[in-house]
C-alpha cells in the first residue's frame, strides 16, 4: 500500500510536511495544499514560499492546483515545471462556498462536459503527469459514474476519489459503497482511496473491504497522530519524545516563517483540534491551549499536556472531527 498524505489547507504546509518527513518518515507522497491561479496572478508569495524545492525536504511532493481555466492550468503547471516539478494534480473536491461559487473545485463536477472540456485542453498542452483529486459529484452523486467514465478516457497518473458530495463537506460517512461502485469500472491508472482514514481500526476495515486499492491517501487522521502512516507501515508506534519535538520544530517553522507569535499560535492552534485526540483526557489541555494568548502560555499548557497525559497509539476509537 501507498500512503499519501492529504492537502490541507493552513495546516499540511512545508513546515509542517518537513517536520513530518524528519520524525515520522513513511509517507510516500505529500500534497501542496492547492495554488489557486487567477488572471493576474500565478503564485501567491505564500504559494510560492511553500512549493520552492529548496524548501521542501520531502521525498515526492506533488503540487496541486485549483481552476477551472484550462490556461491558467497550463501557465501555472509551466512555473512549476520550471522549479523541477514532474506532476501536478488537478483539485476538482474542494467544497467551500467561495470556490464552489466560482465553479472550481468540486463546483465543476455539477457541469461533466466541462469537466470533460477542462481535461481536453490540460492534457492538450501540459507536458507533464498529471492526477486528479475528485468528490463524487455536487448535490448528489447520481453523476459520479458519469464523471468517472469522463476520468478514464484520460491519461491520468492517478485518480484520488474522496467519495462525498460537495453538499456532504465533511459531514458523515464517505459513501464507500459508491466508492466500491466506481471502483467496479475499469482504469488505465490507479484509483486511490480518501476519506475518514482516521484510525488503525479505520485502515484494516477499508483493506478489508478493499483489498484490491494500492493507494490511500490520509488527512486529519495523521494530523491527529502524525505517527499514523509509520505505525501501519512498520508497527512502530508514535512516542511522546518525538511527538514533543515534531511539535517544536513544527512551531518553531512557523515562528520564523510568521516572524510574530500570533500567526505561529493560530496555526498551532488549528493543528491542535486534530492532535489533542491523540491524548488521553484532554478537555481541560485543550481549553488552556485555546485561549493561551502569549508563547509562554502556550508553552505551559502543552507542557502539562505532554507531562500529565498518555498517548493513545492506535487513535481514539472515534472522534468528533470539526464539522467543516
Ligand atoms: C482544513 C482542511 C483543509 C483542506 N484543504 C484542502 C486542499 O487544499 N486541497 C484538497 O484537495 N483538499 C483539501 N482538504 C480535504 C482533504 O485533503 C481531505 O480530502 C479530507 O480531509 C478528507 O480526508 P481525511 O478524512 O483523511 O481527512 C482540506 C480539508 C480540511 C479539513
Amino acid at each position: 500500500m501507498k500512503f499519501y498524505l492529504a492537502p490541507l489547507e493552513g495546516i499540511t504546509g512545508h513546515i509542517y510536511r518537513n517536520a513530518l518527513e524528519k520524525y515520522f518518515p513513511g509517507t510516500d507522497r505529500y500534497f501542496t495544499p492547492f495554488i489557486a491561479p487567477d488572471q493576474n496572478r500565478i503564485l501567491r508569495t505564500k504559494e510560492r514560499r511553500d512549493v520552492l524545492p529548496e524548501h521542501n525536504h520531502v521525498p515526492d511532493l506533488v503540487p496541486q492546483i485549483l481552476t477551472n481555466d484550462a490556461r491558467e492550468f497550463q501557465r501555472t503547471a509551466l512555473v512549476l515545471q520550471e522549479m523541477g516539478y514532474q506532476e501536478v494534480n488537478l483539485n476538482l473536491g474542494c467544497p467551500s462556498g467561495t470556490v464552489v461559487s466560482k465553479k472550481r473545485g468540486s463546483g465543476l463536477l455539477a457541469y461533466p462536459d466541462e469537466v470533460d472540456r477542462l481535461l481536453e485542453q490540460i492534457f492538450e498542452n501540459v507536458d507533464l503527469k498529471i492526477s486528479v483529486k475528485t468528490r463524487i459529484g455536487k448535490d448528489d452523486a447520481s453523476k459520479a459514474l458519469t464523471l468517472m467514465e469522463i476520468y478514464r478516457r484520460y491519461p491520468l497518473s492517478e485518480l484520488i476519489v474522496h467519495p462525498r458530495t460537495q453538499k456532504d463537506f465533511y459531514r458523515g460517512e464517505p459513501d464507500q459503497e459508491a466508492f466500491g461502485e466506481i471502483l467496479s469500472l475499469s482504469y488505465p491508472f490507479p484509483v486511490c482511496y480518501n476519506g475518514n482514514l482516521l484510525t488503525v481500526r479505520d485502515y484494516r476495515a477499508f483493506c478489508e473491504r478493499f483489498p484490491k486499492v494500492t493507494s490511500v491517501m490520509l488527512g486529519r487522521g495523521v494530523i491527529a497522530n502524525p505517527g499514523l502512516i509509520r505505525y501501519l507501515k512498520t508497527g512502530e508506534a508514535i512516542q511522546k519524545e518525538s511527538l514533543h519535538l515534531f511539535h517544536d520544530e513544527v512551531l518553531e517553522g512557523y515562528r520564523n516563517v510568521f516572524g510574530e507569535d500570533k500567526n505561529a499560535l493560530f496555526r498551532m492552534k488549528e493543528m491542535w483540534i486534530y492532535m489533542i485526540h491523540l491524548f488521553s483526557d484532554h478537555e481541560k489541555h485543550m481549553k488552556k491551549i485555546r485561549k493561551a494568548q502569549n508563547l509562554l502560555e502556550y508553552r505551559c499548557a502543552v507542557d502539562a499536556l505532554f507531562r500529565e497525559q498518555e498517548l493513545l497509539t492506535e487513535g481514539p476509537r472515534r472522534w468528533n472531527l470539526p464539522q467543516r
